[in-house]
């Protein structure tokens, strides 16, 4: 999908002057503010409505952006970068005390990725710092996979419009701070490609581990209908308004890309309840899972 230039040099106006703009990236569309900025990162909580005890991520164009934001970063994240970056991985490391506290909710951390969408490289290429980047939702709401979506949360504000995002759930995000590596929150990068190239065993952070990924303590990714969830095709019974990973008569299908808008369209078609049929191949997916298990309020 083509941006028009003018759009595009709007939103740099914009992002300088420290007005938030939603862009796209190959996950799910966020909403940018320079990462310096601390007036424009405000903005950003307001905006979406976002608890401020959840940090944010900075997305970076370039390796050497990575060292304006965080210090004694370890041998382990030149590799992950080397083999996902530019890509839906996010990396947790220290932070420098010169990026605003606010950025990180006040941890001594900040989450760093480098988004693979061009138009998203561009962009933070174009303001010349990195930006801070949630999902462009409000706050609980099903992540936005198209402008369209941004634009049913977040109203008048500027979207830049790349298309529908590729990948559909957010990012892997990974903490390099601890003393073992960790998983905070699985995605499309999955755990066993990141042993892989660390050539060790990552341990995954439970709800209680006091150390980290405070965004998945609050709510997410919930549709206003009920979500009920089905992983045996022989229960699916009398289902109102069914989406499946595999045809069931005509019900809408549903993969990693399209999942978000699923819940979006029900949404908006209005229904009460909305089950969700997903088969033992696509329950291997474990960053979907996460978010199916999410949306139906079986994991908080
Ligand atoms: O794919 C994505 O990651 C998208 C696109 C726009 O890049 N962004 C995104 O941002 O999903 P958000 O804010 O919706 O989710 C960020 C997640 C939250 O779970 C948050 O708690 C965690 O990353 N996070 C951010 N900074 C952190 C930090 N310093 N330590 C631990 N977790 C952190
Ligand atoms: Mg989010």
């Amino acid at each position: 999908m083509k941006v028009v230039e003018e759009d595009f040099y709007k939103a740099i106006a914009l992002l300088k002057a420290g007005e938030p703009v939603a862009f796209p990236t190959e996950t799910v569309y966020g909403l940018g503010a320079p990462v310096f900025n601390e007036a424009a990162v405000k903005k950003v909580f307001a905006i979406k409505g976002r608890p401020s005890d959840n940090p944010l991520i900075a997305h970076v164009c370039r390796m050497e952006e990575v060292e304006r934001l965080a210090v004694e970063i370890p041998e382990a994240f030149y590799r992950l970068a080397k083999a996902f970056w530019p890509g839906p991985l996010t990396i947790v490391l220290r932070r420098r005390p010169e990026v605003p506290a606010i950025v990180s909710a006040g941890h001594p951390t900040i989450a760093i990725r480098m988004p693979s969408h061009p138009m998203a490289l561009r962009l933070i290429e174009a303001v010349g710092e990195p930006l801070v980047a949630p999902s462009a939702n409000l706050s609980g709401r099903p992540s936005p996979t198209k402008a369209a979506d941004v634009k049913e949360d977040l109203k008048d504000r500027m979207v830049l419009d790349g298309g529908e995002c590729s990948v559909g759930i957010e990012s892997t995000v990974i903490s390099l701070v601890g003393p073992k590596v960790l998983l905070l929150r699985p995605g499309s990068v999955t755990q066993e490609e990141i042993e892989a190239v660390l050539g060790e065993k990552v341990g995954v952070a439970s709800k209680n581990d006091p150390v980290h990924s405070p965004g998945m303590k609050h709510a997410h990714y919930a549709p206003r209908a009920k979500v009920r969830l089905v992983l045996d095709e022989t229960q699916i019974g009398e289902a109102n308004y069914l989406i499946a990973s595999e045809p069931v008569g005509s019900a809408p299908l549903f993969d990693r890309s399209n999942f978000y808008s699923r819940l979006r369209e029900a949404d908006r078609l209005g229904v009460e309840e909305i089950t969700i049929y997903c088969d033992p191949k696509m329950q291997q997916d474990a960053g979907l899972m996460n978010r199916i298990l999410r949306a139906a309020g079986l994991m908080h």
